[in-house]
């Protein structure tokens, strides 16, 4: 299979970076809208730490909405299935990433799951720490362990550029608060600069794949055997990630590669094949419901050639 692999992902890529001209670079996030384009990168990590890069695989980009998946399992481990659940569902919307919609629709103004931005600002507010900056602490060494162990830093112009233009998250975060959500306790500003700090963290897709492979290995580093994340909470993140991790594009996304996987705004897609590896993309041209154009195809492309379906 790794030959196969080998011998067909550059490939692979060439074919699929043509889909980025479908695509755009984010631009609500104004920092973002510096992206390449045309680029597109990937790599596959087995599970003695074999790596199979193509592309543009040295380009460092922000996690933006892949900090979820990491972020829901140290709100569990901190708060077990019970306290997490009483403030987020675990449902998908259809709707967009930043949709308020169901927020008033939906009694009791809960988010409907973690991986759309109310639910995710909602989980981030579990996250345990004295301050803002313990929990980003916090976040930033979790993150790291699961990565591998080397240093990760959050992209400061990143986080800068989206605090200054969060009108859409603000409102969410504020909304929440008013359906209590966000307890009284909570200060909303504090939250949504954790909230952002975590989308900001600074990735190459090599790194994003080890983070990937401990989601395919049960929460169990394969090359260090060290335990990083009990199995249930990974169970739960993978169920997320298949129902919900392409946003409203899901469905879709499981038809055709039926890996679960989850997206990012600055067009990074990490991807898991359960028991065997731990995948990252990243192609910064987005599609109309926020996945990246290139990085979508090269994975239904590789989860055909390869037979990944879970399902
Ligand atoms: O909150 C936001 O809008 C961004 N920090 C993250 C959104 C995101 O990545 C959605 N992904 N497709």
């Amino acid at each position: 299979m790794i030959e196969q692999l080998r011998t067909n992902l550059p490939l692979w890529v060439e074919a699929s970076r043509v889909h980025a001209r479908e695509g755009q670079v984010a631009a609500y996030i104004p920092e973002l809208a510096k992206a390449p384009r045309d680029a597109l990168g990937i790599s596959i990590m087995g599970r003695d730490g074999t790596t199979l890069t193509a592309g543009d695989n040295s380009l460092l980009f922000t996690m933006q909405s892949i900090s979820k998946v990491f972020t829901l399992m140290l709100a569990l481990s901190d708060n077990g299935e019970e306290g997490v659940f009483e403030k987020v569902g675990m449902e998908p919307t259809g709707d967009d990433f930043n949709s308020m919609l169901k927020l008033e629709l939906v009694e009791p103004g809960k988010p409907f799951n973690p991986l759309i931005n109310a639910g995710a600002i909602a989980v981030t507010s579990l996250i345990h720490g004295a301050s803002p900056a313990e929990k980003s602490e916090r976040v930033l060494r979790y993150f790291q362990d699961i990565a591998g162990g080397a240093p990760l830093t959050y992209n400061e112009s990143v986080f800068r550029s989206e605090s200054a233009t969060a009108h859409r998250n603000r409102s969410l975060a504020y909304f929440l608060k008013d359906n209590e959500v966000l307890g009284e306790e909570i200060d909303v500003e504090d939250v949504l600069s954790v909230y952002f700090q975590h989308c900001s963290i600074e990735i190459n897709v090599e790194q994003l794949s080890r983070m990937a492979l401990v989601l395919a290995f049960d929460g169990t580093d394969p090359i260090t055997e060290r335990e990083l994340i009990p199995r249930r909470y990974v169970q739960i993140a993978k169920t997320f990630m298949m129902m919900c991790g392409m946003y409203n594009a899901s469905g879709e996304f499981a038809i055709r590669a039926g890996i679960p996987a989850k997206s990012g705004v600055s067009g990074g897609i990490l991807a898991v094949v359960p028991g065997q590896f731990g995948i990252a993309v990243v192609g910064p041209a987005l599609g109309a419901k926020g996945n990246s154009t290139a990085g979508v195809h090269l994975l239904e492309t590789l989860s055909t050639a390869m037979d990944w379906s879970i399902l």
